[in-house]
Parts: structure tokens; C-alpha cells; sequence
């Protein structure tokens, strides 16, 4: 897919942001100045001023090349007729990644270790989309201003962990009705006994024996939705979510040996380090945001205290020597936690703390996750004093998610046969 720039109109600086076009954009957007120049000044007047022409690079401003952008925008609006908001400026080449966290419960060190550490580092490489899924979470019945605030508060955490929302396209998956448009055509090419294999939904039905709802059994065809709708070409999954995945690729590929090709088949994206973050009661278990123990777990938004007590009252073993070895599986899980949060290797960690104990090793362990978090935290409340910018930020990347789901959703009414729209 092509990366892209979205301009505004007029071009200005976003409060505490410079927008910035990078350098090869902006060439790229001059070149395409130059070229529907006759149209544009024809149809909307000469170039406004500091952009008299648009094939001289030198010495000029990005918000200049920002301006060149906005003003291309408005050419895209009056010569294409097309809506402003959906106006964007198309640069360089990138592949896509999507993927995306539920707005339910706090958030774990677990989760920021195994995926949202690993999205701000992805985020150069690929044109990103992280959603907040809270369409999914309304498989299990939720407090409706609980989830609203929780909503905003996984959104604004994924900024203070460093996602940056002028190059990731940072949004609700509420906010773009194609995922549901999208999901309802897939649910007609998915069949009963394929979701009947998901393992995620056997354990939630048994966890919810109450309300094992048709949105709990087609939640994976929503997540296929989710990621084909922006092409994705690579998915960052737990191995939870490996399932889903392989699912997503199957309804794909039968939907494009019926109507050619579609949709991009998405690979799963796989961490690296810290990936695998165990509980801190039962090294057996995966670090959950739903575990019922609260010690089991770090929460990204608990304080320094206690964290250190959290890791103070970890469970380990009765060996006493910080060995990274299968044997000890609680003291395995600390030193990866430890390198995660460092830096530092399994065997630098062991020599470190050669002919030291436990009562040495926890809290350093902490120390180390707060020196990780607090920054975090810090930037995470004051982002959440900012109302305006988080909103901004809310409605421009909703508009920008909407233009790329848009353009897969046309394109899949038509091919199925649904009736054109009349403009
Ligand atoms: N189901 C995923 C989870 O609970 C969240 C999710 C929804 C997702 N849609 C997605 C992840 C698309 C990756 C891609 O972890």
C-alpha cells in the first residue's frame, strides 16, 4: 500500500506538533504539483505563496511542502470530487501492518513487553494501524462509561508508550463502519464448523456460561475483518491469537480464489524478546489482564511501590541461585523480564548476580520495570490533561483509518454484486 500523508486545509501547525512531510514526500508531492499545475491553476487559482513552484526543492520548509500538500488536497477535492476529509496525499511505497488491543482491563507488563513495545519499533518499517478493538470487547457485556473511558485511556497509552499518532494510524475500531460492513460479507464466507475449532471461544463460552452470544462465536470473523480491510501484510499476534490469524488467511484466500485477488494475505508477526511474560504467582500461566490475583500481574499503571512489592512477593523456588534455566521457571520469567527492561542478556543477568539471592534479585527486578513504566506513566497522565489534542488526534486518524477501509469495502461490494451507489 502506499504510504500516506494526510494534509490539512488549510495546512497548520497542530498544537505542540510540527507536522513534518519527509524529505523524499516531499519531492514526491512537488513532482506531483508540477504535474496537475495547468489543471489546478485553471480550476483554483495559482499556488499560494512560498510554493510559486512546486519543482524547486531547495531551501523550502517542510510546512511549505505541507502547504503544497494541503493545496494538492484541495486540487484532489475540486478536480476528483471527492470529499476533503477522504482527500490524502498518496506517498512512497510501505507494507502494512495491523493489529490491535482490547479496551478491556488494565493493560499488563505483559502486554507491553510482548506487543506494544514492539509496535512503536515496527512503526519506521511498516505504515501502521493499531485499533482500539472496542467492538470486540462488547462480545462480553460491558459498563458502557467503563468501556468509554477505558477506550480513551488504551488510546492515550498507546501514545505515552511512544506510538507516535502522526505516523501510526492510531483509532477506535468503532469509529470505521467498514469493520462491521466488512464482517457481516465474511461471516458469508466462514463456516460454522471452522469457528467451531476456535479455542479462544470454547474458553470464553466456559468462562461466560451465561451469555455465550452469536458475537462471542464470530468474533475472529471480525478480526478478519479488521485486518483485510487495510490489507494488511503483517499482523503482530500473541500465540493466542495465532488461531485467528490462520482463519483470517483462510477466509481470504476462499474469497479471492472466487473473486481473484482481493485481499492481501496477512503473515503473523512474531516478537522477539519479551514476548512470553509469565504470571508472577504461577510461572505456568500467561501474565493476564484478567487474572483475578492482582499480584499475578504488573499493571502498566501501577505505582513504583507496588511494583517492587508485586516482585518482592513473586513466587519462586527454593533453589536460591539466579539461574536462567526450565527448572526455575519463576526466576526464568524474572530474568527475562529483567533483560527485557535492561538490555541485558540471561548470562550477563546470572553473572551480575552470581552468589546473590532472591532477596537481592526482586527488587532489582523492579527497579528495573519502574525505570521502564514511569516514563510511561508520566507522559500517559500528561497526555490525558491535553483533551484537545487527544481528540484531535481521535477524528483526524478515524478519517484517515475510514479513506483505506472505505477503498477495500467498495471494492468487495462491487465484486460480490451489491448495487452501485448513485452520487
Ligand atoms: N483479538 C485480539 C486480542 O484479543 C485483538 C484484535 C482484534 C486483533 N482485532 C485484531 C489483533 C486484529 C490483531 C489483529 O488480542
Amino acid at each position: 500500500m502506499l504510504n500516506c500523508y494526510k494534509s490539512q486545509i488549510p495546512c497548520r501547525r497542530q498544537r505542540g506538533i510540527k507536522l513534518e512531510l519527509p524529505q523524499e514526500a516531499g519531492y514526491l508531492v512537488f513532482a506531483a504539483a508540477a504535474n496537475v499545475l495547468s489543471n489546478l491553476t485553471q480550476s483554483v487559482g495559482p499556488l499560494p505563496a512560498g510554493i510559486k513552484d512546486p519543482a524547486a526543492s531547495n531551501g523550502v520548509s517542510n510546512l511549505q511542502r505541507c502547504r503544497a500538500a494541503g493545496y494538492l488536497t484541495l486540487a484532489a477535492v475540486l478536480l476528483a470530487g471527492i470529499n476533503h476529509r477522504e482527500a490524502i496525499v498518496m506517498i512512497d511505497g510501505k507494507k502494512v501492518l495491523f493489529s490491535g488491543m482490547q479496551s478491556t482491563g488494565n493493560l499488563t507488563l505483559g502486554n507491553y513487553l510482548g506487543a506494544l513495545k514492539n509496535w512503536v519499533s515496527l512503526s519506521d518499517e511498516y505504515e501502521c494501524f493499531y485499533s482500539v478493538v472496542d467492538m470486540h470487547s462488547i462480545t462480553v457485556r460491558q459498563d458502557p462509561s467503563e468501556l468509554r473511558k477505558r477506550a480513551r485511556n488504551l488510546l492515550t497509552l498507546y501514545i505515552a508508550a511512544g506510538l507516535d499518532p502522526q505516523k501510526n494510524c492510531i483509532y477506535y475500531q468503532s469509529h470505521v463502519s467498514g469493520h462491521a460492513e466488512l464482517a457481516w460479507i465474511l461471516n458469508c464466507f466462514t463456516y460454522i464448523g471452522e469457528l467451531n475449532r476456535m479455542t479462544q471461544f470454547k474458553d470464553k463460552a466456559a468462562k461466560h456460561a451465561d451469555n455465550i452470544n452469536a458475537g462471542l462465536y464470530t468474533y475472529p470473523v471480525l478480526m478478519a475483518a479488521d485486518i483485510l480491510l487495510y490489507q494488511a501484510d503483517v499482523v503482530p499476534v500473541g500465540k493466542d491469537q495465532l488461531q485467528h490469524l490462520e482463519i483470517t488467511r483462510d477466509i481470504a484466500q476462499r474469497f479471492n480464489a472466487i473473486y481473484g485477488d482481493i485481499f492481501t494475505i496477512p503473515e503473523p508477526y512474531m516478537g522477539k524478546a519479551g514476548a512470553n511474560i509469565r504470571s508472577l504467582q504461577n510461572p505456568e500461566k500467561k501474565m493476564s489482564k484478567s487474572d483475578e490475583n492482582a499480584n499475578a500481574s504488573i499493571y502498566l499503571m501501577d505505582d513504583p511501590d507496588t511494583i517492587i512489592r508485586k516482585f518482592k512477593r513473586a513466587v519462586t523456588d527454593s533453589e536460591a541461585s539466579v539461574r536462567y534455566r526450565e527448572e526455575q521457571p519463576g526466576i526464568k520469567n524474572l530474568i527475562e523480564i529483567y533483560c527485557a527492561c535492561t538490555g541485558k542478556t540471561p548470562e550477563e543477568t546470572e553473572k551480575e548476580f552470581d552468589g546473590k539471592g532472591y532477596s537481592d534479585f526482586k527488587p532489582a527486578v523492579g527497579e528495573a520495570v519502574v525505570s521502564v513504566l514511569k516514563p510511561i506513566q508520566d507522559r500517559f497522565y500528561d497526555l490525558s490533561k491535553d483533551k484537545a489534542y487527544i481528540d484531535n488526534i481521535i477524528k483526524e486518524n478515524a478519517g484517515k483509518a475510514n479513506y483505506y477501509a472505505t477503498k477495500t469495502l467498495r471494492k468487495v461490494q462491487k465484486k460480490i454484486g451489491f448495487p452501485e451507489r448513485i452520487r
